[in-house]
Formats: structure tokens, sequence, C-alpha cells
């Protein structure tokens, strides 16, 4: 008999089946509970409960791992490249050579924008933030692919998926054109994924771009290590909005939205303008004891996960890369000794170790980013280009799924009881 959970509340009792993933913690099976008991689950959050099957991605965060379709990110980051992950994540798969550069094609030949897309831009204020500036014009994309938006069809599914993470590499470079009032430049297919996207964003017209591939390599890595991560709160954003059936594009520019923000995807632009406003290593003490401090709302940026009570496995891929981009390009940044230090003290110390604190994947990539050149406020939108691919694996897996629903969650109501409306000369 299939292994079961018992609940009694007063007279009413019910067995729950519980089920078992692959790997990784059992879960109760809690859909019947309302209904033969009248009582929901309470989870802010969602700390505790699992809002969907998804055979994508797997993280272990008491033991810092975290496998794509069963891959290690550290072996994807080290040997992979950003477009075969996005094959392996989207079809389940590493691709074959030909798969590959078939894939490879596919998305090159959707790198351009419609024409009308870049008045979307001249609407903006030039100082507009980018993560503002994609939230609306991937938004905006619904209005132009009336072709693939039956969702019902997976072909259909698959060309927006394509064309979404085709297109982000060019919407993303615009927006940062857009700010420094630079020509928008147009992609180049015979470049790959990511030196395509390095020329559209610090390109010229004027000039030819030669690309770097330390960089593009550097970048590339980056991109793998963003490219997707289980039912974070972006990604559980954009089922959300697909689960009343909306338009992909609608979808992704609601992840983007849930991202920009500093606890989730807004913490690398943070955790670089930290580290910086630190400065030196002697002010770090001062930091740790702000971050400590119960009655100060500051938090050490780039420290602490919900999932991973452990060294998150992105991180020290990311702080290896810092390490080898600088060598490689005979570049240093003051910044960089001062993250580490501020590790190194926050791993020794009791509140750190007690609260299982450790660096996250945003503590050290906006090193990264500001070496390549980036401003801190395109980090996020970097972020945001390369879980596109993410959001669209499991987007397509929530679509695909014969027992999803429109998610609806319940609530604890904690405000007045039913009352007579007072006319307002009475009150
Ligand atoms: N600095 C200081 N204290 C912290 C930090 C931090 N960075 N993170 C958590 N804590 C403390 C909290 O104050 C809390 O203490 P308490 O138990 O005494 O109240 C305890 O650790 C648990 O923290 P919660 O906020 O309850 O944990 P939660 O899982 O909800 O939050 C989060 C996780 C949002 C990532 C949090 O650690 C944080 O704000 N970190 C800084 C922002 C950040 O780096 N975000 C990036 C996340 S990774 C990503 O999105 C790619």
């Amino acid at each position: 008999m299939s292994e079961q959970a018992n609940i009694t509340l007063g007279s009413k009792s019910l067995e729950m089946p519980v089920k078992h993933g692959s790997i990784g913690p059992d879960v109760v099976d809690i859909r019947k509970l309302y209904g033969q008991t009248g009582a929901f689950t309470f989870d802010p959050g969602f700390t505790s409960t699992a809002s969907c099957e998804s055979a994508i991605t797997y993280i272990d965060g008491d033991e810092g791992v975290l496998l794509h379709r069963g891959y290690p990110i550290q072996q994807l980051a080290e040997d992979s490249s950003f477009m075969e992950v996005a094959y392996l994540l989207t079809e389940g798969e590493l691709p074959s050579k030909d798969e590959l550069a078939k894939f490879e094609h596919t998305i090159s030949r959707h790198t351009m924008v419609h024409e009308q897309l870049m008045q979307f831009f001249r609407g903006f204020r030039r100082d507009a933030h980018p993560m503002a500036i994609m939230c609306g014009v991937v938004g905006a994309l619904s209005a132009f692919y009336h072709d693939s938006t039956d969702i019902d069809d997976p072909k259909q599914r698959m060309i927006a998926s394509h064309r979404l993470i085709a297109k982000m590499p060019t919407i993303a470079a615009m927006a940062y054109k857009y700010s420094i009032g630079q020509p928008f430049i147009y992609p180049d297919n015979s470049l790959s994924y990511t030196g395509n996207f390095l020329r559209m964003t610090f390109g010229v017209p004027a000039e030819e771009y030669v690309v770097n591939p330390i960089v593009e390599r550097a970048m590339d890595r980056i991109f793998i290590l963003h490219a997707d991560h289980e039912q974070n709160a972006s990604t559980s954003t954009v089922r959300l909005a697909g689960s009343s059936g909306a338009n992909p594009f609608a979808c992704m520019a609601a992840g983007i939205a849930c991202l920009w923000g500093p606890a989730h995807g807004g913490a690398n632009e943070a955790a670089l303008e930290m580290l910086r406003e630190i400065g030196r290593p002697e002010r770090i003490p001062e930091y740790i004891a702000r971050a400590k401090n119960k009655d100060d709302p500051f938090r050490l940026m780039g420290f602490g996960h919900r999932v991973y009570k452990n060294y998150d496995p992105r991180a020290t891929v990311m702080q290896k890369t810092v390490r080898e981009l600088f060598k490689e390009l005979k570049v240093t940044d003051p910044v960089f000794e001062v993250a580490l230090q501020l590790e190194e003290m926050a791993l020794n110390d009791s509140y750190f170790i007690e609260k299982k604190l450790f660096p996250n994947v945003d503590f050290y990539s906006g090193i990264v980013l500001s070496a390549v050149g980036f401003p801190t406020s395109m980090f996020t939108a970097l972020f945001a280009l390369a879980r596109t691919v993410g959001w669209v694996a499991q987007w397509n897996e929530m679509i695909g799924d014969p027992e999803q629903k429109i998610g609806r969650p319940r609530q604890l109501y904690t405000g007045a009881p039913q009352r007579d409306y007072v006319p307002i000369a009475k009150r």
C-alpha cells in the first residue's frame, strides 16, 4: 500500500497520499484537505509548499546542489555553453552536435525585433531603469506575434519560446543603448548568442566591434548560472500568470517585474553598490554589525537564500570566474578584495553561521559584470535575459501538464466579520 499521511481536525480525519520525487523530499498531497475537512493549510511565502511537479531543475539547499535535468551546474558552467543549456532546459536532454547547430540557427533567426517596437523605447525617459523598459517592451511583444499565441499548440508554444530567448538580448542591449543615447545596433547572426549580445551592447556603427573571447566566455557562463532555479519567485510568477492561459510574452513581463525586486534578481545590483559603499576592508565590521542589528533594516546583499542553507554552488563558480577574468584581462577591482574579506568575516561570525547565511549567486556576479563594462542598472536586465530560458521551459512544462489548473491560493481571513453598511451621515 502506498504511504499515507494522517491529519485529524476535531472529529474529522483524513489520509493523504505521500508522493515521492526521483530525488528530494517527499510531498504530502493535500488536494483533498479542504473538500474533506473544510480547512486550508497556511504557508505564506510557500516555505513548505510544492506548487507543481517539475522535471527541470533540482536543488538540495542543505548540500548546496543544483542540477539541471540531472546535470550539476558546475559541470555545465565549466564545459557547456548557454545555448546548449537552453536546449537542455527547454527540450529535456543534451543536444547532439546537429541538434545544437539547428537550435542555434533557429534562435539566431529570431534575434531581430519588429521595427515598430523601437518606437516603444522612445516613449521612455532616458534615465528609466532598464528593468522598467524591459517590463514594458517584453510585454509589448504580445501585440506583435499573433501567430504564436495559441498556447494549446506545442509548436506555437515553442516558436514563442524561441522568439523570447532570441529577442531578450536585442531588447536588453536596446535598453542600454537608449539610456546612453547611442544608436541601436542590429543583431549580427554570424556571432554566437553571447558575442552578438556584447556587440549590440558595446559596439557602435562607426567602428568594427571585435568580440573578446575571454569576455564572451565569462558572460556565457554568467548566463548559464542564471538560466533556471526551480520554483523561485519570478518563475512562480510566470507560472501563475500563465496558469490563466495568458499570452506568453505578457507572462514573461510579469516574471521580469518580479525579478526586479532587491530580494530576488535586483540583489546583484544592490550587492555591488553595497560593496562599493563599504569601499575598504576596514569598514567591513561596521556593515556586519549593521546586518546583525535587529533595529536596522540593512541586510548583507548577496547573502542568504530561501533554499540554500549551504554555499550557493553558483557563487563558487562566480568567484572563480572573477579570478579568471581579472587574470586574463590583467585588471583588478578593489571591491573584489572587500567581497572576499566580507565573505570570510561573515562565514566566521556566529550570526551568519547559526542562520546558515552564505554568499548567493549575486554576491560576485556584479564584480564580473562591472569588469566587463556594464553599469549596475543593467545587472538585473542581464539576469532577466538568462532566466528567460528557465521561464519558458517552466511555462511550457506547466501548459503541457494535464493536471494544470489556474493558480488560485486561499487565505486566512482576519478582517471584519459581516456587518451592515452605515450611511455616511450616520458615521
Ligand atoms: N543579512 C542579514 N541577515 C539576514 C540576511 C542577510 N542578507 N538574510 C537573512 N537574514 C536573517 C533574517 O533577518 C532572519 O533573521 P531572524 O530569523 O532573526 O528574523 C533570518 O536570517 C532568515 O531570513 P528570512 O528573511 O526569513 O529568510 P528568507 O528565506 O525569507 O529570505 C532572502 C531569503 C530574501 C534571500 C534573504 O536572505 C535576503 O534578503 N538576502 C539579501 C538579498 C539577496 O541577496 N537576495 C538574492 C537572493 S538569490 C536570487 O534571487 C538570485
